[in-house]
């Protein structure tokens, strides 16, 4: 239609970019749709801005990319905000933290990082845990495999392919619950929270801050962490 009202309903199509393969941020349900705690978030804020939400998966490794070439408007994927991609980007408030963990398989005898020495560490390309493990392999001895998909990482961990999967806390927690596996905490790193992600210089990130500044105070951030389970950390 072309009323005042009406157009005034939609400012026009948002474009995020997620890598949905990391419950309970994003995944695919069985049916292939989209799900998890960053996409009800990026549902919720898109409405408030009167955008239409458009969810494009690809590569975590490409995101960055992505909105350098403003391919996308926004990323949200489990994405802490380091300082080193804020050379890049620019972030959002913060709206969940989560420490890093290395999943086994519950038998496993792998029980701090000096029991890594000579096994196989996976990672996901591109993420944090894909630098500090080749930061750790400065000091002892093991092997990083990365991959695309965070997915492919439970894959090879229960095949094993793999003897340790190097992921964020919150993800691993809800993977070891539901497949029965086993893991312990990362004493190295000290990462930075999630964060929304735009290209740098856009207009958006103040006002997506602000919509999560008042999602922290509204209870509206707890509810979805209460939805999907998240602990903070
Ligand atoms: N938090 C980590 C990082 O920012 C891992 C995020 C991976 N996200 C994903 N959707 N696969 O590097």
């Amino acid at each position: 239609g072309n009323s005042e009202a009406e157009q005034e309903e939609s400012k026009g199509t948002l474009i995020m970019g997620t890598s949905a393969d990391y419950p309970p941020f994003e995944s695919f349900t069985p049916e292939g749709e989209f799900e998890g705690f960053d996409i009800d978030l990026a549902h919720l804020i898109a409405e408030e801005l009167g955008y239409e939400l458009k969810i494009k998966d690809m590569k975590f490794d490409g995101l960055v990319g992505s909105l350098q070439a403003d391919r996308v408007d926004m990323v949200m994927a489990g994405m802490s905000a380091t300082e080193e991609r804020q050379e890049n980007v620019d972030f959002s408030t913060e709206y969940h933290h989560s420490g890093e963990m290395f999943v086994t398989a519950k038998d496993s005898n792998i029980k701090s990082i000096d029991d890594l020495e000579g096994k196989i560490v996976g990672v996901q390309l591109g993420t944090i845990q894909h630098e500090g493990a080749e930061e750790l392999q400065k000091e002892i001895d093991f092997e990083i495999k990365s991959m695309d998909q965070g997915s492919t990482l439970i894959q090879e961990l229960k095949s094993g392919r793999i003897d340790v999967g190097y992921m964020d806390k919150t993800v691993a927690e809800g993977y070891i619950k539901e497949q029965d596996l086993a893991g312990f905490d990362d004493p190295t790193i000290s990462s930075p929270g999630m964060a929304v992600a735009f290209p740098k210089g856009s207009e958006l990130k103040d006002e997506v801050s602000a919509i999560i500044d008042e999602y922290l105070e509204d209870g509206t951030i707890d509810e979805l962490a209460e939805k999907w389970e998240l602990n903070e950390d």
